[in-house]
């Protein structure tokens, strides 16, 4: 009996913890990750800083960028493309396709 409980208290220790990691990855889902590590040349709301224009950025939601596909903007997300940084082995392939998720939006919002 004691060992079944042990082994109840185990499950229920697991699940916890996968709950946790859930969560905590959630939390650094698209719109945090662009905040922390995108919104410094392509604005918050998509818009292309001062910084990000001096390097060639424009905004998303410029119709010659909008138009490109989301798995154009992956793969410049991930290898870069001139000045754009390449995210590859630094942001997981699932964050990035929630960034490019989040990028979208930004681009079909006005
Ligand atoms: C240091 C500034 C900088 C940062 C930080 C940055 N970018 Fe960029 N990004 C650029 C520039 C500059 C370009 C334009 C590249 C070009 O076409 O020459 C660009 C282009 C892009 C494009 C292609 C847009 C198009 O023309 O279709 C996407 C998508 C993109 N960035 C996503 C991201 C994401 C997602 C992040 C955060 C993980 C990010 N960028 C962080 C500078 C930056």
């Amino acid at each position: 009996m004691k060992a079944i409980i042990r082994k109840v208290l185990a499950i229920g220790a697991a699940l916890a913890m996968a709950a946790v990691l859930t969560t905590s990855a959630v939390a650094q889902g698209g719109a945090d990750l662009y905040k922390t590590k995108c919104a410094s040349c392509h604005g918050a709301d998509g818009t292309a800083t001062a910084i990000g224009t001096k390097m060639g950025a424009k905004n998303f939601s410029d119709p010659d960028v909008a138009k490109n596909t989301d798995a154009a903007w992956t793969d410049i997300t991930t290898n870069g493309k001139n000045k754009m940084p390449a995210y590859k082995g630094k942001l997981t392939d699932d964050q990035i396709k929630d960034l490019i998720k989040f990028v979208r939006s930004l681009a079909t919002k006005k």
